[in-house]
């Protein structure tokens, strides 16, 4: 059965398991050789096409980058007949759109993986980076440890606390009105296996006594027109020193990058010595390649 990754729970715990295991392995499977991985990018980006198209030439294989406008899904050509084109020439088709559901109508046309490097609502490679850093610092066993998500409820905060949720961690959210989690995906959360899911519009309070504290840009890719307006709203959300004196005394920060350094972190914070940003970008390729070679060869068994 073809194993499409749009979402971090898109894997049971167990299978995540299996991928992070294969992130750190030293001989990876080399299930791309002789084989191409159709890369499309809606959006700019610096980490996930570096890492990503390193993963595939570290599984064998030959990735081949398609910049919007030359693919230009459902100007061109459908989402679907795009993605049967692909898959007439490559093992797996990974994709950073706007909208989700283009992943979704992608997965459903094809009989190769679809990997989702970004959408507006999940990034779940980061995730598994994320992971990836977590279990660097504080071991394989994350279960027990505490999550503070502070600012904008991003696309990479919900595969985040998905991926946290799948870990046993507590996540906590503080975020501004309007800019936080729907009830239905702190529920989602608790569901996925999170001992305790809180949110609220307090950081200092939400962020005492966590092991992460993590945060994103205040305004995500194709929301820059909001950035003046979000500004004054995101600012008492801005991680300092101050903030994080107030973590745990092992307490490490991450930022999935592009940072707008003195908006959503300080300068001190994100070059400081908790700070862990430059092994989480760095755990990115791994992260990439253990998921990729965990899909093909899911996806290929008993064919
Ligand atoms: N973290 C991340 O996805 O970075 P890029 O947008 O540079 O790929
Ligand atoms: N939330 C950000 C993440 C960038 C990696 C965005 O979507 O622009």
């Amino acid at each position: 059965m073809t194993r499409h990754l749009l979402e971090i729970d898109d894997l049971t715990p167990a299978e995540l398991h299996q991928v992070l295991d294969r992130a750190v392995s030293a001989h990876p499977v080399q299930v791309l050789e002789g084989r191409g991985a159709a890369l499309i990018f809606e959006k700019p980006s610096n980490r996930t096409r570096n890492s990503t198209e390193m993963a595939v030439v570290e599984l064998g294989g030959h990735p081949i980058y398609l910049k919007p406008d030359e693919v230009d899904i459902d100007g061109r050509e459908s989402a679907e007949d795009v993605a049967r084109t692909l898959a007439c020439y490559h093992a797996v088709i990974a994709a950073r759109v706007f909208d989700h559901t283009v992943l979704e109508r992608m997965a459903g046309a094809v009989e190769i993986p679809v990997v989702n490097l970004l959408s507006d609502l999940s990034h779940p490679l980061q995730a598994v980076a994320d992971l990836l850093t977590m279990r660097a610092e504080f071991g394989a066993d994350l279960a027990g440890r505490i999550v503070t998500w502070v600012g904008d409820y991003s696309n990479v905060a919900r595969s985040l606390a998905l991926a946290c949720a799948a870990e046993g961690i507590e996540v906590r959210f503080a975020c501004p009105d309007g800019y936080d989690p729907h009830v239905d995906d702190l529920a989602r959360f608790e569901a996925a296996g999170s001992p305790k899911v809180v949110a609220g519009d307090d950081p200092q309070a939400l962020v005492e006594g966590a092991h992460v504290v993590v945060t994103d840009a205040w305004y995500s890719m194709g929301q820059e027109a909001e950035a003046a307006q979000r500004r004054p709203i995101f600012a008492p959300y801005r991680v300092d020193v101050a903030l994080m004196d107030v973590a745990a005394t092992d307490a490490i920060f991450l930022h999935c990058l592009p940072a707008h350094r003195g908006e959503e972190v300080t300068d001190e914070v994100l070059d400081g010595p908790q700070s862990r940003v430059w092994p989480e970008a760095a755990n990115r390729l791994p992260a990439a390649r253990g998921a990729l070679e965990w899909l093909l060869i899911a996806s290929e068994a008993g064919r």
